[in-house]
This record gives C-alpha cells, sequence and structure tokens, in this order.
C-alpha cells in the first residue's frame, strides 16, 4: 500500500488517464475523490474504486473551491491533487484554431492551476500534522518538444511545466511538492485529435515509428508515474518533470 490513507483529488477521472490514476491511487490505499464534468462516467469511477464523485469544471473557481471543500470534508485532510483534466484543439495549422478554442484551451489547461492552487494550498498547509501534500500535474511531451499542429496545445502544456517548476520553489518549505508527468500521445479519446487525421491502422502507424518503444502510452504508464511522484518513495523530488513517452523526447 504505497498511498495508505492518503486523500487525493484526480481531476478528469471519469476516462483515460485520469480513470488510470484513480484507480490505481485506490488499489494502493488512496481515499479518492474523482472530479470531472462527465457526471455518468466519473460517478461509475468513484463507484468502482469506493471514493467520492463531484461534478466540477476545472476551468471555474467556485467549482475548485467545492471540489477542494469535498475532500477535506470527506476524508479530514488533503495529500494529493492530480491535476489531470486537459482539453485539446484538433491537430491543424495555428491560423485554423480559433479564439474560442484557444481560449477553452488556457481556461481548462492552465488557469485550472490557478484555481486549484488557490483552493488546495490553504487545505495542505491545515492539514492535520502540519503542512504537507504534493501536486501531480498532467503536461505533456509537446510541452517540451513541440511538433507542427498542436502550437497552441503544446504552449498551453508548456506552461503547466514552467509554472509546476515556480511552484515547487516557492511551496518546498511549506512540505508541498510539484511534479509533472508527460505523457506521449496515448490511446485515450484524445488519439484522434492529436492525430488530425482518422484512426486507422495506417495512420497510428505513422505515429508509431516515432517512438523509440514502439507503442503509445497506456492509462497504465501514467498512473504508475503518478503513483510514484505522489508517493512518498519521491519524498525527496519535486519540480521534476518525468517522460511518459517510450523514449520520444530523447
Ligand atoms: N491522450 C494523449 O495522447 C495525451 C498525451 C499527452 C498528454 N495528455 C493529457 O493527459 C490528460 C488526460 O487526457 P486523456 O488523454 O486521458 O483524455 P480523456 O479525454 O480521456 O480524459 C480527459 C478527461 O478530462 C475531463 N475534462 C475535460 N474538461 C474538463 C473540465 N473543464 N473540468 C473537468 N474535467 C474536464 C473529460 O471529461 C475527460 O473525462 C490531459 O491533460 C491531456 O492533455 C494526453
Amino acid at each position: 500500500m504505497r498511498l495508505k490513507a492518503k486523500s487525493a483529488i484526480v481531476t478528469g477521472a471519469a476516462s483515460g488517464f485520469g480513470a488510470a490514476i484513480a484507480e490505481r491511487f485506490a488499489a494502493e490505499g488512496a481515499r479518492v475523490v474523482v472530479a470531472d464534468l462527465n457526471e455518468a462516467q466519473g460517478q461509475a469511477v468513484a463507484q468502482r474504486i469506493g471514493g467520492v464523485f463531484v461534478r466540477c469544471d476545472v476551468s471555474r473557481a467556485e467549482d475548485v473551491q467545492a471540489l477542494v471543500q469535498t475532500a477535506v470534508q470527506a476524508y479530514g485532510r488533503l495529500d494529493i491533487v492530480v491535476n489531470n483534466a486537459g482539453v485539446t484543439h484538433v491537430n491543424k495549422p495555428h491560423l485554423d484554431v480559433t479564439e474560442d478554442e484557444f481560449d477553452r484551451l488556457y481556461r481548462v489547461n492552465v488557469k485550472s492551476l490557478f484555481h486549484m492552487n488557490r483552493a488546495a494550498v490553504p487545505a495542505m498547509r491545515a492539514n492535520p500534522g502540519g503542512s504537507s501534500g504534493v501536486f501531480v500535474n498532467v503536461a505533456s511531451t509537446t510541452g517540451v518538444r513541440p511538433g507542427p499542429g498542436l502550437c497552441w496545445y503544446s504552449g498551453s502544456k508548456g506552461a503547466v511545466i514552467t509554472t509546476s517548476k515556480g511552484l515547487a520553489l516557492e511551496l518546498a518549505r511549506e512540505n508541498i511538492r510539484v511534479c509533472v508527468v508527460n505523457p506521449m500521445i496515448g490511446e485515450t479519446a484524445m488519439l484522434e485529435q492529436f492525430m488530425g487525421m482518422p484512426d486507422t491502422p495506417e495512420n497510428r502507424q505513422r505515429f508509431l515509428a516515432r517512438i523509440p518503444l514502439g507503442r503509445f502510452t497506456q492509462p497504465a504508464d501514467v498512473a504508475g508515474a503518478a503513483l510514484y511522484l505522489a508517493s512518498d518513495e519521491a519524498g525527496f523530488l519535486t519540480g521534476v518533470c518525468l517522460d511518459v513517452d517510450g523514449g520520444r523526447n530523447i
């Protein structure tokens, strides 16, 4: 039990990487709040793992405040926050991305961190036994190594990485760590949007050819990395950005 009795929030936990993270955390003893816009799937995940579901739009301050309150009320403390909820625009030339798409990207991928820190840091400071906690923020390999067609998405994930490193420095003396996981293209609902073309075996091969370990990121890969960073085994790691990419970023 690597997260025994820890209290955790996982955003975007109704599907894909977030659902796998929530399930893995629960299997390792954490008490998990599943947060998502998708009520049906979020409820189902929470039920499966014996957690609590909160419908939450991470781009809205009041939703995020209520989410943190629920976690503290339910479990008496807040140890771990995984900021995983995210959106992309379809892979296309940067001038074809609309202003609405751009604003949504930054609201969901970047401003959500602003709202979450304002709600979660005070809760972590108030933990019984003293200030402590860890944030694991899900960015992307494209935040380090952008490719054509995903410029604005990549920029939003670059902002997540840089902001996380700054937060790691600012919060270190309060025993609050901030780490990042960078998945590579993964087999989730987002796959087709990232490819920007139909999900056929031939098109998949074009992307797979660029990944040294020869496969897409699986939700379990991201869950394993998030588990390690959130656990006490990583107690001396902060500001770390872990590529979960089969060697793509080398
Ligand atoms: N799949 C990939 O190829 C890939 C690669 C690198 C990074 N990522 C990142 O991984 C994270 C998870 O993505 P995924 O691939 O599992 O996709 P996914 O679409 O399966 O899951 C994303 C979840 O976030 C939820 N969500 C979206 N907007 C929300 C909001 N405003 N408030 C609350 N919940 C919201 C969705 O309902 C969904 O359940 C994202 O941050 C994504 O950018 C994905």
